[in-house]
C-alpha cells in the first residue's frame, strides 16, 4: 500500500474546484504543440474529472522563463491543444493570481476547465514563495499533483501549495512511483538497466546507485565513449567529457564490488559529421576524424541477449545520435526487443526520459512497455533513492 495520499476518484467531486498540477512542459514549434506525449498520458484523468463535473483548474510551467513573461513560453499553444482535445469547455487565464482569478475559478460551470498561464512567469514560483503558494491554493478546494516529472523541484505550485490545501497525488504520479519500485524494491531479477545520453557527470550518481541494485548495467550513447576511451581504445572525434576517466573508474570499481556487470559497446557506427552517412566499424577501426554516432550490430546482439536473460529492464537515454535516422538503428532495436519481450515473455519494462521517447516517436512501440515514464530528472533522482520534495509533502502523516 502506498504511504502517499492518492486521490480517490470515487469521491464525489461534483462542483468542487480541483487544482491539477500538470507537467505541460512540452516541445512547442511554430506556436503549436510538437509532441503531445505528456498531455496524452494525463488526458484520461482530466476527462474523468470533467465527466464527474468537477471545476478543473490546471497549473503548469513551460520552459525556464526565470520569473518574467516570455511570450515564446506562453501556455497558449497548449491551451489551444486542450481546447480541441478535452471533453469539456476550456478557458485560458493570463492575469495575476488574485481575487479576480479566484472568482474566475468559482464562476466555472461544473465540467469546465481553466488553464492558468505559465506559473514560472511569476518569480515567486521558483522561490517556493509562501504567499504566492497560498494564493494559488485559493484557486481550488482540492489539489492534485499529477506532475511526477516536476516533483524534484521545490517550487510553489508543487511544494508549498500543499501546506494550504487538501493535497493528493494523481493516478499518473502513482504509476510513476510504482514503476520505480519495480526496479528498486519489488523487483523481478535479473534486472538490467540501459543508460544512454551524453554526459556521464550528470548520471554518475544514478550509475553508482544502480550498480548496487541491478545485475547488468548497459552503457550506450555518447556516454559510452568515455568508457571506451577509459579502456584504452580510440574514440576519434566523438563527443567526450573532459576529465571523465576518474568518474568512469569509480563506476567500474563500484560495479565490480557489487557484482554488477557493466556492458559497453563492442562495435559502432561512425561518420565524420552528425548529418553524414553511416559507416560500420569495429572499435579498433575508429579513425581520428570519426565520430561514434550509434552502436553496431555486435553490440545490438549482446544487448538483445542481455534483455532475453532479464526479467526487468529499465531504459533511459538513446543509444546514438537518433536525430539523424542513419544513427537511430541502435535505439530502435533496443525499443523493439524490449517491446517484444514485454509482450511475449512478460518482461517488466520501464522506459523513460524525453530523448528516449523522442528517439522512438511514431513507432507505436511506446504503447507496449509496462510503463512509459515521461519524467527525466525526477525519475532518475528517485532511482538514486532521493526523496523528492513534491512527493514528500504528499505523505500520509
Ligand atoms: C521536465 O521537463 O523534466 C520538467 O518539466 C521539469 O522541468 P525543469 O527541469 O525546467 O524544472
Amino acid at each position: 500500500m502506498s504511504d502517499l495520499k492518492i486521490f480517490n476518484s470515487n469521491n464525489s467531486i461534483h462542483g468542487k474546484r480541483i487544482i491539477v498540477r500538470l507537467d505541460l512542459n512540452v516541445p512547442i514549434k511554430n506556436s503549436k504543440v510538437e509532441d503531445n506525449t505528456r498531455i496524452k498520458i494525463v488526458e484520461p484523468f482530466l476527462n474523468e474529472l470533467i465527466k464527474n463535473k468537477a471545476k478543473v483548474i490546471l497549473l503548469s510551467h513551460l520552459g525556464r522563463p526565470k520569473g518574467k513573461v516570455v511570450l515564446d513560453l506562453s501556455l497558449k499553444p497548449v491551451f489551444e491543444y486542450l481546447e480541441k482535445n478535452l471533453n469539456g469547455k476550456v478557458y485560458f487565464y493570463k492575469k495575476n493570481i488574485d481575487k479576480q482569478a479566484i472568482d474566475a475559478t468559482k464562476n466555472l460551470n461544473p465540467g469546465d476547465v481553466i488553464l492558468f498561464e505559465n506559473t514560472r512567469f511569476f518569480p515567486e514560483e521558483e522561490k517556493d514563495d509562501e504567499i504566492f503558494a497560498l494564493n494559488l491554493s485559493k484557486l481550488g478546494d482540492i489539489y492534485i499533483n499529477e506532475a511526477f516529472s516536476c516533483s524534484h523541484r521545490k517550487q510553489a505550485s508543487i511544494n508549498k501549495i500543499t501546506k494550504f490545501i487538501d493535497s493528493y497525488g494523481g493516478p499518473t504520479l502513482e504509476k510513476e512511483i510504482e514503476s520505480i519500485n519495480l526496479i528498486t524494491k519489488n523487483k523481478k531479477k535479473p534486472v538490467s538497466c540501459i543508460i544512454g545520453g551524453s554526459k556521464v557527470s550528470t548520471k554518475i550518481e544514478i550509475l553508482l546507485s544502480l550498480s548496487e541494485k541491478v545485475e547488468n548495467l548497459i552503457v550506450v550513447g555518447a556516454m559510452a565513449n568515455n568508457f571506451i576511451k577509459f579502456k584504452g581504445m580510440n574514440v576519434g572525434s566523438s563527443l567526450i567529457e573532459g576529465g571523465s576517466d576518474k568518474t568512469v573508474k569509480k563506476i567500474i570499481e563500484f560495479a565490480e564490488k557489487n557484482q554488477c556487470k557493466i556492458i559497453i559497446p563492442l562495435d559502432c557506427v561512425t561518420s565524420t559529421k552528425t548529418n553524414g552517412e553511416p559507416t560500420y566499424k569495429s572499435l579498433k577501426e575508429v579513425g581520428s576524424k570519426d565520430m561514434i554516432l550509434d552502436i553496431g550490430k555486435k553490440t545490438i546482439d549482446l544487448i538483445n541477449k542481455t534483455i532475453d536473460n532479464s526479467n526487468t529492464v529499465f531504459w533511459n537515454g538513446p543509444a546514438g545520435y537518433y536525430e539523424n535516422k542513419n544513427f537511430s538503428t541502435g535505439s530502435l532495436s533496443i525499443a523493439k526487443k524490449i517491446a517484444e519481450n514485454t509482450k511475449s515473455k512478460s518482461l517488466i519494462s520501464i522506459v523513460g526520459g524525453g530523448d528516449t521517447i523522442a528517439a522512438i516517436k511514431n513507432t507505436g512501440l511506446e504503447k507496449l512497455f509496462t510503463h512509459l515514464s515521461t519524467a527525466g530528472g525526477a525519475f532518475l533522482e528517485s532511482l538514486e533513492g532521493k526523496e523528492l520534495p513534491g512527493i514528500k509533502v504528499l505523505k500520509k502523516n
